[in-house]
């Protein structure tokens, strides 16, 4: 199906050849953007005044001479000091929803980007044997949101999960497995609850041991030297450990309504063989250094305290490797063996020195470069009602799957008192609908840099800016729909619109700009905003604009139609980030 230019587009060439007519050696912008005065407002004109060395309101009248007015742009008018408000053709604003209402590809008419590349996303990476917190739950839903927006534009996509499934705490656990057999259920034989709680068992118990008894810390340090030796016992104990916290992890995933590929884990273990050519390679060109024994990175710009330079070390003095030759070396794979042009790592924003100094050796070992580019999308903290990071009463980080547990039983509160007539398990299914929506949309709708409060009641609030909000909105559409019976919604292009009519078709045309702006600058919550803003002009459309009571049988199929369109750019943008939108609520 035929893609569907913008009108935005459309006004913004028809602006820029008339720029280019009035002074055709200065190209300009013309700036456009919606406006409460016209639809459009063009404010490029005063920097080619200045550019020209021309009056503003001059050059604003003459270019205006240049433009025709007809199908697309109806008026426009020079105002304040040299911009131009421009009025969009009810006609051509209904035949371009229209085309977008008709594209049956579930695109809403939106064109795939011309020249996709190949965006490696490193996101959802919690670490084996250790319970998850909110810091993997913003990795999780901000990487899966950039993944909906990035995989809509056309770019292709490929996930990685680098699991910490790598360090010398398994030589602890993995020995005292071995001295205590059978305490480790096999993985098929549990669920995530129990495998956590497995997890955190043995853990404790082996770090019991590990402090009290040096004779067993020995033998756990042997075993670390035993697993980066590759034997086969050892491994195949460690393999467990992985295989029963991926039972966890997926329980998790799960309970977040997120698919996660078992071929995009890719830990941080993964990396291991390549680690030892990883630091030759830096050696030889010159790009790492001995010091004291280790291999190191220097960087002029970055020092610690007494100014001492701080080194990134990418192999210690004993000869191990640590996080960062790992993150080398997945550098190097995930470039030329997965071919990525843009790496995206949605890590927590403390790590951000961390990434600075990779990228940077990286850079200088030419793995990236102008054309392969790596970008940390550091995100900030959530923080508890106090303002201080989440933490439980009794001051432990709080377990993620208690937090969405407590969010779903919430929902199920507000869905109960709103729908009388669900049955308990339509309940359930809404509710966790719901309060994973919700979740995730507080988390999306802030921008990633950003702290936010973790406000389980401000979150399913079925007011302000919330998925519950929007959810309502939808499902609001959908029972319209359904009333309408037998009356199916078309548009009628030869209809007048009504001023809320305007704004919503303006908007929802809009649609397409916004997810490839909002993917284009990783920024999940421009999205959020427009949703919010559709499911507001919306709302005022409904209040303004009967639809199934409207004056003629054609107005009636035309608000149908706007109504349909709305709820339609409404679905998809919020599956775009990872959210559902129940059919009744
Ligand atoms: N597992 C790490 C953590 O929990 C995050 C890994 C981030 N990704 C990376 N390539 N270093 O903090």
């Amino acid at each position: 199906m035929a893609s569907v230019t913008s009108l935005t587009d459309l006004v913004s060439k028809q602006l820029t050849s008339a720029l280019s007519a009035t002074r055709p050696e200065t190209s300009a912008d013309p700036l456009l953007r919606r406006s409460d005065r016209a639809d459009f407002q063009a404010n490029g004109i005063l920097a080619l005044a200045k550019k020209a060395k021309a009056n503003p309101r001059d050059l604003a009248t003459e270019v205006v001479s240049h433009i025709t007015t007809g199908d697309v742009i109806k008026d426009v008018e020079v105002s304040g000091p040299g911009f131009l408000n421009i009025t969009i053709a009810d006609r051509a604003v209904l035949e371009n929803l229209a085309a977008r209402y008709a594209d049956g590809t579930g695109r809403l008419g939106v064109p795939l980007a011309e020249n996709p590349g190949i965006t490696v996303i490193d996101y959802a990476q919690p670490n084996v044997a250790k319970e998850m917190h909110v810091g993997h739950l913003r990795s999780a839903v901000i990487g899966d949101a950039l993944r909906g927006m990035l995989d809509f534009t056309g770019e292709k996509t490929i996930g990685r999960h680098h699991i910490g499934d790598w360090g010398t705490q398994f030589g602890m656990l993995i020995q005292y497995l071995m001295e205590h057999p059978g305490e480790l259920a096999p993985p098929s034989e549990v669920d995530g609850d129990q495998a956590m709680s497995n997890l955190n068992r043995i853990y404790k118990a082996s770090r019991a041991v590990f402090d009290a008894d040096e004779a067993f810390k020995e033998r756990a340090r042997k075993r670390v030297v035993a697993l980066q030796s590759g034997d086969k016992e050892t491994l195949e104990l460690w393999q467990q450990f992985v295989d029963e916290s991926k039972v966890y992890f997926n329980s998790v995933f799960d309970k977040l309504d997120m698919e996660i590929r078992d071929d995009e884990i890719v830990g941080e273990s993964a990396y291991n063989e390549g680690m030892p050519e990883t630091a030759r390679l830096l050696e030889e060109m010159g790009v790492a250094e001995r010091s004291e024994g280790a291999l190191v990175v220097f960087f002029d710009d970055i020092r610690g305290k007494d100014d001492k330079p701080v080194p990134l070390i990418v192999q210690k003095a004993d000869g191990g490797f640590g996080y960062a030759a790992s993150d080398l070396t997945a550098i190097r794979n995930r470039v030329f063996d997965l071919h990525a042009d843009t790496l995206l790592y949605v890590v927590d924003v403390r790590q951000s020195l961390h990434f600075k100094m990779v990228f940077e050796t990286a850079r200088r070992a030419g793995w990236l470069n102008d054309d392969v580019t790596a970008h940390h999308i550091g995100f900030g903290t959530v923080l508890g009602a106090d303002g201080k990071p989440f933490k439980t009463r009794e001051g432990e980080t709080v377990r993620l799957k208690d937090l969405l547990d407590e969010a779903v039983q919430r929902a199920a509160e507000v869905v109960r008192e709103k729908a009388k007539d669900l049955t308990e398990e339509e309940i359930q299914e809404r509710a966790a609908q719901v309060g994973i929506g919700a979740v995730k949309y507080a988390d999306l709708s802030t921008s990633p840099t950003r702290d936010y409060k973790f406000d389980l009641d401000q979150m399913v609030s079925l007011n302000g800016d919330t998925s519950v909000y929007l959810q309502y909105a939808y499902a609001r559409i959908r029972s319209i729909l359904r009333k309408a019976g037998d009356v199916r919604p078309a548009a009628h292009p030869e209809l007048e619109l009504h001023e809320a009519e305007r704004a919503l078709g303006l908007h929802l045309d809009a649609f397409g700009d916004t997810v490839f702006e909002a993917a284009a600058e990783y920024a999940p919550h421009k999205l959020t905003a427009y949703l919010y803003q559709l499911a507001s002009l919306y709302t005022t459309f409904y209040d303004k604009c009967p639809v199934l009571k409207a004056e003629s049988p054609e107005q009636v199929e035309n608000r149908l139609f706007l109504c349909d369109l709305t709820a339609r750019t409404l679905t998809k943008g919020m599956s775009l980030l990872g959210i559902r939108t129940p059919e009744r609520l």
